[in-house]
């Protein structure tokens, strides 16, 4: 493989004619919606915007030559138009111009900063950063071979759990990038869902990491989002509201509109971020603290400390909305959120009681019901409305534990975990 140098740019008589076809503008690709523009047609319309057609052309343009062609184009960027089609002119940002929604604001200045809290969680997450591999599985590997390693039901709870979050985090990270990205308009929140959106590769690639290192039937697992109806339920639940919002005509500015956004964020950071993973996080973290799956079970606390912080991001973006376009907020709007955190509750207690038909790793359904009645008065009090349940109380206070702990204690005795140098991990 030969390595290019500039001598490659500049020695150009050195190189054949280039075919005369190579010359002619390459036609737009058709697709099926004409909103959808691809990333290799962008160039082509920046260039069009810099150089009107009806602006004489000098004869280089007609080159043959790719490196005149560019250079052309080059000479005749006028960056103000640019700047303007991105977004919404080339004027410094000030702090009061910044807004999470339908923000006029040029999105392209990072700072000033106005909203300090979504910057703060770019940086915790950044320093917690960790990759699937630098977790041992081989005592899990020996303990899922083994004949009498595991029970059948604590075996059900291992593959049900892989099966849900395999794909689980696949649907959040598109809804993230496909969906939420472009409707919120604020620099240092899209700073975090960037991070966010990597953390969530990261997620889905240790389930992989970890199916793949106890052998599992990988169709049979990844296909569980639609084949098993409890898994299933969930996942199709979660996907109702991100269809309207990724359809790629769809806009943010009328309260209907907003409206349509609030829920979608609801459904995926309160919801299936906030209750759906619950269970099954609480499920395989309550198997590594009685010694068994204790890679599976780290890679889990990992994700949980991740996604805990997702849903503090997503609680603080909501309600940062909600103070900028009270108007939304109506009662009717409330009912209707109270009822989706319902819902979601309900869908994770029968999820709760198909995994767990008999009482397993010292919980049973019904502690998981209390514990995520619990979860739901959580939910719906950290968004400012009343809780449903009186009376539950949190019957697993290690799981908060867990979640809080900004340096981890070496809670499954296998090493020290400290996340703060990134890909420079010592155990
Ligand atoms: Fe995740
Ligand atoms: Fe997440």
């Amino acid at each position: 493989m030969s390595i290019l140098s500039w001598d490659d740019f500049e020695d150009d008589s050195q190189k054949p004619a280039a075919p005369e076809h190579q010359s002619a503008p390459v036609e737009p690709k058709k697709t099926a919606n004409p909103q959808v523009v691809s990333d290799a047609q962008q160039p082509q319309k920046s260039v069009a915007t810099a150089q009107p057609a009806a602006t004489p052309r000098s004869t280089s343009t007609n080159s043959a030559d790719p490196l005149a062609r560019a250079s052309n184009a080059l000479n005749h960027l006028d960056v103000a138009p640019g700047l303007e089609e991105l977004e919404m002119g080339a004027q410094r940002v000030q702090v009061d111009d910044k807004r999470m929604i339908n923000c006029r604001a040029d999105l392209n200045q990072l700072v000033p900063f106005k909203y300090e809290w979504a910057w703060q969680k770019y940086l915790d997450g950044c320093a917690n950063h960790w990759m699937p591999q630098e977790i041992n599985m081989n005592h899990d590997i020996a303990l899922w071979k083994s004949e009498d390693g595991l029970t059948e039901d604590e075996r059900t709870i291992v593959m049900r759990s892989l099966g849900f979050f395999s794909t689980a985090d696949s649907l959040v990270a598109n809804n993230l990038v496909l969906a939420i990205y472009r409707h919120i308009t604020n620099p240092e929140c899209r700073q975090y869902i960037l991070r966010q959106s990597f953390e969530e590769a990261i997620h889905t690639h240790a389930y992989q990491y970890c199916i793949e290192s106890l052998g599992m039937d990988e169709g049979e697992v990844f296909n569980m989002y639609r084949e098993v109806p409890a898994v299933a339920r969930k996942a199709a639940w979660g996907l109702k509201y991100t269809q309207s919002l990724s359809d790629p005509t769809f806009k943010t500015g009328t309260p209907e509109n907003d409206q349509i956004l609030l829920r979608n964020l609801i459904a995926f950071y309160c919801v299936l971020e906030g209750i759906f993973f619950y269970c099954g996080f609480t499920q395989i973290l309550s198997m590594g603290r009685r010694n068994k799956m204790n890679g599976v079970a780290e890679q889990f606390q990992y994700i949980l400390r991740d996604e805990s912080m997702h849903l503090n991001f997503g609680i603080d973006m909501i309600n940062q909305i909600k103070i900028e376009n009270p108007h939304l907020w109506t009662p009717e709007f409330q009912q209707e959120v109270i009822q989706m955190i319902l819902e979601g509750t309900m869908l994770e207690i029968e999820y709760a009681r198909d995994t767990m038909p008999r009482g397993v790793l010292g919980m049973n359904a019904g502690m998981m019901e209390e514990y995520l009645k619990f979860i739901c008065n959580r939910r719906l009090s950290q968004l400012g409305l009343p809780e449903q349940f009186t009376g539950v109380t949190n019957p697993f206070q290690w799981m908060s534990e867990m979640m809080d702990l900004r340096k981890e204690k070496n809670f499954f005795e296998t090493r020290v975990t400290d996340y703060q140098t990134g890909g420079a991990l010592s155990w």
